[in-house]
């Protein structure tokens, strides 16, 4: 592996983030917390002090809010847009006890295993459409094709909008981009009326819900209760649904994609599979740990800390790189192998750890396992196309291909 010096090389440099895999082993290596030169970030990158900065909420905080929305403009025209709408709420990700404990409390009744359950049967209809469609000479470019349309017509159907898809794409682009905060104010213009939009037609399902509840996740969350907590009102039902979008869609995407990636890379893998079909759900975990969608994230120092032996200011800023924990040597034997019987493979972080780990995982997983499920049975064998680009999506947090050109064999 190429030596990197930590002190020149920056994470942040394209063509560092588009292959960090040596960058991640020299930095759990050398320095597994460190502030990155020239700036107040601090990366964390080895699987067990990244577990341990999850666990101290107190010092590593999720009010990262602000950050998130970067420099989101306070122009006049897009707040005027926004106000005819509902106001936003910090809700999970990026809020902190108590605030956080009372929404995730109310939301987890939602993503039971019953509800998860009972959609499976929905997006084995949705994979199984995609594929139907596939063209007669099988080249497709899978993002594209199935990647982007699963998880978005899952969610589309559970929040009310089945048939939709489009419609949920474009709002869901919408929040991901004022989220980027790297955008001219003619899109944040834009992506404001998608907001709106967004808010009162979902104010409608949310309202026809509480009249009568319907069989989905929606109506869950209309519906949640726990004993002495208040119950969701319309701005927070708005907020939650809004990053579910955000949060579930692209980073499932993500996965499938490079997931597929892996299995044509790794023949003898996909073989094993095949072979097996109960190894499945071990591939789907093994998938999650390689690929890491959600390769950051960030916490805010509260306080001066200590991690890993290295003093840290209070507002600095931490990444937990997740991307890397799941390729730490001392937790994963050979970590840069895709191994579909490898054991501890469940124990990754893709999914995060703690208060905030994902709660969308137990249906991101539903869908990863019936989609790969439904592709290996209907799928003969998927090879890259000659001309295929296989860069990825440049994002300081977020990783995943741009396309996928494949053909595949229907035989
Ligand atoms: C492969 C797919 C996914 C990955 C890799 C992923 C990754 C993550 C990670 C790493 C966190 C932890 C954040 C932190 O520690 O600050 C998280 C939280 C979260 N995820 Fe996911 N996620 C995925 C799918 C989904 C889906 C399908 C949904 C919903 C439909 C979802 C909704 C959320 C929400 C709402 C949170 C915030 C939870 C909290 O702060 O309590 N995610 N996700």
């Amino acid at each position: 592996m190429i030596a990197i010096d930590l002190d020149t090389v920056s994470l942040f440099q394209p063509e560092v983030l588009e292959d960090p895999f040596a960058y991640y082993q020299a930095a759990i290596a050398r320095r597994p917390v460190m502030t990155l030169p020239g700036s107040n970030v601090v990366l964390v990158s080895s699987y067990d002090l990244l577990s341990e900065a999850t666990a101290r909420i107190a010092e590593f905080s999720n009010d990262f809010g602000a950050i998130l929305a970067g420099a989101r403009s306070a122009d006049p025209d897009v707040t005027a847009v926004l106000e005819k709408g509902w106001p936003q709420r910090d809700t999970l990700l990026t809020a902190d006890p108590p605030v956080h404990t009372r929404f995730r409390k109310l939301v987890n009744l939602a993503f039971s295993m019953k509800r998860v359950d009972a959609i499976e049967a929905d997006i084995r209809a949705i994979a199984e459409g995609l594929v139907d469609a596939f063209p007669a000479d099988g080249r497709i470019d899978f993002v594209r094709d199935f990647a982007v349309p699963l998880p978005v017509a899952v969610i589309a159907s559970q929040i009310g909008i089945a048939g939709d898809v489009a419609t949920v794409k474009r709002w869901s682009d919408a929040f991901a981009d004022r989220l980027g905060g790297m955008i001219s104010t003619e899109r944040e213009l834009e992506c404001a009326h998608q907001v709106v939009e967004f808010q009162h037609a979902m104010k409608l399902r949310i309202d026809e819900r509480r009249a009568a509840p319907a069989d989905d996740l929606l109506s869950d969350l209309v519906h949640a209760h726990v004993e002495g907590e208040a119950a969701l009102d319309d701005a927070e039902l708005l907020s939650i649904v809004q990053q579910l979008m955000v949060a579930g869609n692209e980073t499932t995407t993500s996965t499938l994609a490079g997931g597929l990636l892996l299995l044509i890379q790794n023949p003898g893998q996909q073989a094993k599979v095949r072979a097996d079909p109960g190894l499945v759900g071990n591939m789907v975990e093994e998938m999650l740990r390689m690929e890491s969608p959600t390769a950051g994230l960030w916490r805010v120092v509260k306080r001066d800390a200590m991690l890993g032996g290295v003093e840290i200011k209070a507002g600095s800023m931490m990444m937990l790189r997740f991307a890397a924990a799941n390729r730490d040597p001392a937790r994963f034997v050979d970590p840069d192998a895709f191994d579909v019987t490898r054991k501890a493979a469940r124990s990754h972080l893709a999914f995060g750890r703690g208060i905030h780990m994902c709660v969308g995982n137990m249906l991101s997983r539903k869908e990863l396992a019936v989609a790969f499920d439904v592709l290996l049975q209907r799928i003969a064998g998927f090879a890259l196309a000659p001309d295929a680009d296989l860069g990825h999506v440049p994002n300081m947090l977020l990783r995943g291909l741009r396309r996928l050109d494949i053909i595949v064999d229907r035989t």
